[in-house]
């Protein structure tokens, strides 16, 4: 006896095809209403954070009184801004994001401890009722130079309004050059120590290598030392330096840059 399976086969098919058309009628109402919402009622349908451009830079806004928004952006191996004065009795709404891997960020004698995951913006509020130097350090292992990277906030009675060292990366494009790959989280242009030498007058002098070679710091050894970092370690200090894939037009900046650095 053969079995009539064609009516089950068919109500089968039946509750398919509704279950399709509800989804799809789901997936249009909701559009829809965002469409309605975005043109009609003209609300602000907000944009993913990813792709959102506002946490991007660093930066600081003002709003009413002694109440103000930093903006910073951390990466292996510093905080930008690195130095934020503001006036005593300030209110700061902190915005942080990471541009490389997972940063910590916490401001030494508040109760401010945040984690800085990529793709995420972390946020808190801290008021500052007492002037002082407050410290911002990475809690979380981020690297060969993490215990180096920190920041500060000066809060003080001397300023009546917010400023941030560092904004704007002025000067020239090797400056700029070093600024954005991370290269001043090492490298000092001050004269003052880091973990790699200071690039403050190093131009036309001669350094020693990890294999006692001596070399003079021209065009010729930087354009070298920059295409294969890994092959010139100076010698006294950690082979740390990263490949940075700069183009020649970038090593040529940079060369321009320490030329002028006296
Ligand atoms: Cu960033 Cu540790």
């Amino acid at each position: 006896m053969a079995m009539d399976t064609s009516g089950d086969t068919t109500r089968v098919d039946k509750t398919e095809r509704r279950i399709l058309l509800g989804a799809a009628l789901c997936v249009a109402a909701s559009l829809a209403l965002i469409g309605y919402a975005t043109w009609g009622l003209g609300i602000n349908v907000p944009a993913c954070v990813p792709t959102s451009k506002l946490f991007d830079q660093p930066s600081v806004v003002k709003h009413e009184g002694k109440n103000y928004e930093i903006h910073y952006v951390a990466r292996m191996w510093d905080f930008q801004p690195p130095l934020v004065r503001v006036p005593t009795g300030s209110t700061l709404d902190l915005y942080a994001v990471t541009k490389d891997v997972t940063h910590g960020l916490l401001i030494a004698g508040t109760n401010v401890n945040l984690m800085l995951v990529p793709g995420a913006v972390a946020n808190t509020r801290v008021h500052f009722s007492r002037p002082g130097t407050y410290t911002i350090l990475c809690h979380e292992y981020c690297g060969v130079a993490h215990q180096n990277m920190a920041a500060r906030i000066e809060v003080t009675d001397e300023v009546s309004d917010i400023f941030a060292a560092g904004l704007a990366a002025p000067g020239s494009p090797g400056k700029k050059v070093l600024d954005d790959k991370g290269c001043l989280a090492c490298h000092s242009v001050d004269g003052s120590a880091g973990l790699a030498p200071t690039l403050k007058g190093i131009w036309g002098t001669t350094v020693e290598l990890s294999d006692g070679t001596k070399r003079t710091v021209d065009a010729e050894f930087v354009g070298q030392l920059l295409h294969d970092p890994s092959k010139y370690v100076i010698k006294g200090y950690p082979p740390v330096m990263p490949d940075l894939r700069l183009s020649d037009q970038e090593i040529q900046q940079i060369e321009d840059y320490l030329k002028g650095l006296k």
